[in-house]
């Protein structure tokens, strides 16, 4: 069987820390979609770890990590990535394997992202400009390279015949990006060096014949159900399906494989990007969380927008994705609020709704609050569920009958150890 891990909302709800504390349980954690627009942080033993491509669960010895068919990789970014496990005891080459399948992010992807975002204006994406919409687009669209091809001798032609035609298209956008090919395609081929290094596979008949032994995987989703490519709140979305089905496309798991399905959502809301957030705070609640929760982007460094929980959103996260276990983060951000705030609802079109409409732009949908008691304690500290202040049971209890989903984690800290289980 195959577990699923995904995030409930814009990403960044903490998937990388939960990967890492469940990856003691599994013998593969395996990434099925996205590319180095994530950035999943892992904090243990005082130090922090910020990883885009390769899964959460590289720092346990008893697991094989896979970079999945559904991923894109930026080789570039990729080699960074393992240059910085270096100073760790880590046989990389044993314990990190990538799919043949999986598309490579071209230097061009990363310009026509630049582009695209550009000539948007004020409607742009706010895409992590990782290039990852334009190799989904090569991906669908029939044209892109992938990991198998660079065991070809003819990779370098199918690269300069894609890389030209990204070129012509860069001139369609009319806007003056400068960038130095050679020095780019340089790196680019450095990164593919370092990324031939690793053992390619076939990793859909991999996790097949590891089912059949019975091994125990775990799939680590990117981004956020919020951000998926289908259900979210398109266009301020990223380009792939990030929701449970995702991992069947992005692994080659048939669905009746699939086991548990672990939603992970904060104890609040926050959002990176453009695109609409119902729940959004510009008020001083909104600056605190962003202050105690040190809501900057892991891979970009933006500041996350910020706002109390969403629990119509939330619900419908739940529903696409057939949630069977919740873990809520970052509740120990919430301590020191007299009142906490949850979004039950919305006006819309003179009623009030409890579904996802079309748009929830701020034109279409206001938010709908129900009023909770808060709590002052520190949390961090904290290690068993008996501690928690009562006027936190109350949230979760709360929670759980509105979700009807057990929450069976609850995070009191970016590191390892601060991890409640109920
Ligand atoms: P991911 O993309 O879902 O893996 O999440 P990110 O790593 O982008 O963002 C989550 C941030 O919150 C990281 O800085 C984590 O170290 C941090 N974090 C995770 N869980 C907790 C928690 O329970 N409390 C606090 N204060 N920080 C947390
Ligand atoms: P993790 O895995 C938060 C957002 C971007 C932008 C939109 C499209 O760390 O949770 P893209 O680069 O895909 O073209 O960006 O999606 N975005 C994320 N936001 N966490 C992420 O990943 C994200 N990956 C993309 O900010 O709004
Ligand atoms: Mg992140």
């Amino acid at each position: 069987m195959v577990d699923l891990l995904l995030g409930l909302q814009w990403g960044d709800e903490g998937k990388g820390k939960i990967v890492d504390v469940l990856t003691k349980d599994y013998d593969i954690i395996a990434r099925f979609q996205g590319g180095p627009n994530a950035g999943h942080t892992l904090e243990f033993d005082g130090i922090k770890h910020v990883l885009h491509t390769i899964p959460s669960g590289i720092f346990h010895k008893n697991a094989i990590n896979i970079v999945g068919n559904g991923v894109v990789i930026d080789p570039v970014i990729f080699k960074k990535e393992l240059d910085n496990l270096e100073q760790f005891d880590i046989d990389i080459t044993a314990k990190l394997l990538i799919s043949r399948k999986a598309h490579l992010i071209l230097p061009t992807h990363r310009l026509l992202d630049a582009a695209s975002e550009a000539s948007k204006g004020k409607a742009k994406i706010g895409s992590t400009l990782k290039g990852i919409g334009p190799t989904y687009m090569d991906k669908t669209g029939r044209n892109g390279m992938r990991v198998g091809d660079l065991e070809f001798d003819t990779w370098k032609e199918k690269y300069r015949a894609l890389a030209n035609k990204h070129q012509a298209l860069l001139g369609f956008h009319n806007i003056d990006i400068e960038y130095d090919l050679n020095e780019l395609e340089n790196e680019f081929c450095e990164g593919i060096d370092a990324l031939k290094k690793l053992k390619f596979i076939d990793s859909e008949q991999y996790i097949f014949d590891a089912m059949g032994q019975g091994k125990k995987i775990l799939a680590e989703g990117a981004q956020g159900s919020l951000l998926d490519i289908d259900f979210g709140t398109y266009p301020y979305v990223t380009s792939s399906n990030t929701t449970a089905a995702g991992a069947c496309t992005g692994l080659g798991v048939a669905p009746g494989k699939i086991g548990k399905v672990i939603g992970i959502f904060k104890a609040y809301a926050t959002r990176v990007g453009s695109g609409p957030f119902p729940s959004e705070l510009f008020d001083e609640d909104g600056k605190t969380m962003s202050r105690v929760g040190n809501e900057f982007g892991a891979t970009t460094g933006r500041p996350r927008r910020c706002g109390w929980l969403d629990l119509v959103a939330l619900k419908y996260a739940i529903q696409i994705n057939g949630v069977t276990d919740l873990m809520m983060m970052k509740a120990d951000v919430l301590s020191g609020f007299e009142t906490i705030k949850v979004c039950t609802g919305y006006h819309y079109k003179g009623e009030e709704i409890q579904h996802l409409p079309y748009t929830i732009d701020e034109f279409a949908v206001s938010p709908v609050y129900t009023e909770l008691p808060g709590w002052k304690k520190d949390l961090t500290q904290m290690t068993t569920s008996d501690e928690l202040p009562p006027a936190l049971k109350g949230y979760i209890q709360f929670l759980e009958k509105e979700l009807k989903v057990p929450i069976k984690i609850v995070s009191v800290g970016p590191d390892r150890t601060q991890t409640i289980y109920r």
